[in-house]
């Protein structure tokens, strides 16, 4: 399947036009028709689509990588463009979360879960089919479900937690997923946060598939959280796959993705609100 991804949401702006925000969102056009990856934190997704020329009123299906406020906080105004709408997700992606963040010389605790309740989602449109399996909801189109945490480098976050049982406990990303598009260049993974590991994402996609050949990789990777020493063995790992293309951003921060640029030359580009690929 050939496919068209457009960065419509991201921390920075590359183009001539468009608003960045701290987010991540990505228009995914096929032969099948237009798909939505993430959603942004609801700062820019209308106007950014509007001058990127991706109409929110065509989308087939909406896919979501985590309850983060970031990813799914531009739902309401998607969903007041499109109407009624499959919303793919994990279960967990309702959780309430935060980050325990260093701010004036203290800590502080700030809400970054989903800011809208599930009932307020489904009146404005959205019919939620939640998940927690890798499955193809669209031919040549695949969602990673939970992914196994194998790799000894790749450690969570300590800063963010969940609200389990009443309870804050370091957050696990059960609900943490990518998108998969198998294309006739090989595939390509779109992260939303990679919050259970780039590495570990790309080994479970590569073994629930059976294929080998990775095209691309895009969106948010955590690199940025990772020790210098781990961003290395994740910087090796990538080099064994022999991956074409690495677009990614968001989450993986700036010293990370100098790093890559030095690492992979052309190969590496940064996705930018209004960065496009195709395949
Ligand atoms: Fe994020
Ligand atoms: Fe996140």
């Amino acid at each position: 399947m050939k496919a068209r991804i457009t960065v419509l949401c991201e921390n920075t702006v590359g183009a001539l036009i468009g608003t960045g925000e701290h987010g991540f969102s990505a228009f995914i056009e096929t032969e099948a028709g237009s798909y939505l990856f993430d959603t942004g934190n609801g700062s820019s997704i209308v106007r950014n689509s509007l001058l990127l020329k991706k109409d929110l009123g065509s989308i087939q299906k909406i896919f979501l990588s985590h309850g983060h406020y970031d990813h799914t906080g531009g739902l309401p105004d998607v969903l007041r463009l499109k109407g009624e709408v499959e919303v793919m997700a994990h279960p967990h992606m309702f959780l309430e979360r935060i980050a325990v963040v260093k701010e004036d010389n203290g800590e502080k605790r700030r809400f970054v879960g989903i800011p809208y309740n599930r009932s307020y989602l489904e009146f404005s449109g959205a019919r939620f089919v939640l998940k927690k399996e890798f499955y193809e909801p669209e031919r040549g189109i695949f969602l990673t479900g939970e992914v196994p945490r194998n790799t000894p480098f790749e450690e969570p976050d300590p800063r963010l937690f969940a609200k389990v049982q009443g309870n804050w406990v370091p957050d696990q990303f059960l609900d943490d997923q990518s998108l998969v598009l198998d294309t006739p260049k090989g595939l390509v993974i779109i992260f939303g946060c990679a919050h259970s590991g780039m590495i570990n994402t790309i080994n479970h996609v590569m073994e629930k598939t059976g294929m080998e050949k990775i095209y691309a990789l895009f969106g948010g990777t955590h690199l940025a959280f990772l020790t210098p020493e781990q961003l290395e063995e994740s910087i090796d790992a990538i080099k064994r796959l022999a991956v074409e293309y690495i677009g990614v951003s968001h989450c993986t921060g700036m010293k990370a993705c100098m790093r890559l640029a030095q690492e992979f030359g052309d190969r590496f580009f940064y996705g930018h609100v209004g960065a496009t690929f195709e395949t």
